[in-house]
């Protein structure tokens, strides 16, 4: 019999690889970078399941040059905004993604960045190896102090809490927004829940968690960073077009805010024009799931996802939920 074929989008590490070997005719994309549209619809045509990234946008063309025995695509990241939900389900298509297994790496990304922010590590950094230092000073690279300090989350899920956890060893405040309100977490953390006006006007380090939908696009915006204090650092490790980019460059420059740490970008892999040119913004790329445990956990989640609906069985973690009633 045929084995069914899987098509990568993109090089996962080779222990996945090995698991889909293993049922299926796998074919991965070996080139290190993304594919275009028309590579995406030409390499897709006539697969029954697919690995996709973040930079792959599955959408009705997309599926429908795939054709109609394209059972899965499963997402290697826990964000999905790549995908077209609708235009999947009216094909019969299952979506997954992959939660949970990257909450640590990505909350410990984030608490680094707001680390380096508040110590200004990147720019004391570039100093001292471009041969600038000179000797201890009183008033120098004077940065801020993070414990006892307010820190505020937008989007208490599963990486807002786990920053949360983790700022409580810093013995900070917590604050946070939602959608809705986890009452059992305040208990547990001591957090506070507040609306998102006293959300920015009362955190020192502000980081969103939020997903990126149509709701929460320029969730940060010019009026929204006005109403932060001077002395804030905000923190963006969920999706770039959750802060508006071009408002932020402005606030930093204007000194709006005190500084900001940011992995993820509007533009990705462009970023906005002067960003760079900041001292008081940290800026890493895209790289918050980035370590080998995390990778692996994200591929044998997908890897599950296809064996199990190839098999006929149900996904673990599918986000198109309809499809499964249909
Ligand atoms: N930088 C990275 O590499 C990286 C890695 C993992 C996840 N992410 C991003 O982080 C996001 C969060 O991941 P998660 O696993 O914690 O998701 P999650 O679904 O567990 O949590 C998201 C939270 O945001 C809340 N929310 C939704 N809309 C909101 C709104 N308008 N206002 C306030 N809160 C709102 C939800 O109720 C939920 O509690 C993902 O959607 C993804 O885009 C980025």
């Amino acid at each position: 019999m045929t084995k069914a074929s899987v098509y990568v989008t993109r090089m996962i590490p080779e222990d996945n690889i090995e698991e889909l070997r293993k049922h299926f005719a796998v074919e991965v994309n070996q080139e290190d970078r993304a594919l275009s549209k028309e590579e995406l619809k030409e390499k897709l045509k006539g697969k029954h399941a697919v690995i996709s990234l973040l930079t792959d946008t599955i959408d009705s063309e997309v599926l429908d040059a795939a054709g109609p025995q394209l059972k899965i695509v499963a997402n290697y990241a826990v964000g999905f905004n790549n995908f077209d939900l609708a235009a999947a389900t009216e094909r019969n298509v299952i979506l997954t993604n992959t939660p949970g297994v990257l909450d640590e790496s990505t909350a410990t990304l984030t608490f680094t960045l707001l680390l380096s922010m508040a110590r200004r590590i990147p720019e004391a950094n570039k100093f001292l190896r471009d041969g600038k230092w000179q000797g201890w000073a009183p008033m120098f690279f004077i940065g801020l102090d993070v414990d006892k300090k307010t820190l505020g989350v937008a989007g208490l899920g599963r990486i807002g809490k786990n920053v949360a956890r983790k700022a409580k060893g810093f013995d900070m405040k917590i604050i946070y927004t939602d959608v809705c309100r986890n009452e059992e977490f305040e208990k547990q953390v001591g957090a506070t829940f507040v609306d998102k006006e006293t959300l920015l006007k009362e955190s020192d380090f502000l980081t969103l968690h939020v997903p990126l939908i149509p709701e929460t696009h320029h969730y940060i915006g010019e009026k929204e960073l006005k109403m932060m204090k001077k002395t804030a650092v905000l923190i963006n490790a969920s999706r770039g077009p959750v802060v508006d980019e071009i408002a932020l460059v402005k606030a930093l420059q204007e000194k709006e805010i005190w500084g900001a740490g940011l992995d993820v970008f509007e533009e990705e892999p462009r970023i906005a024009p002067g960003l760079s040119d900041l001292d008081n913004v940290v800026i890493v790329p895209h790289i918050a799931s980035a370590t080998m445990d995390t990778r692996l956990k994200m591929g044998a989640i997908a890897v599950d996802n296809i064996i199990k609906v190839l098999k006929g069985q149900m996904p673990v973690t599918c986000v198109n939920p309809e499809v499964l009633k249909k």
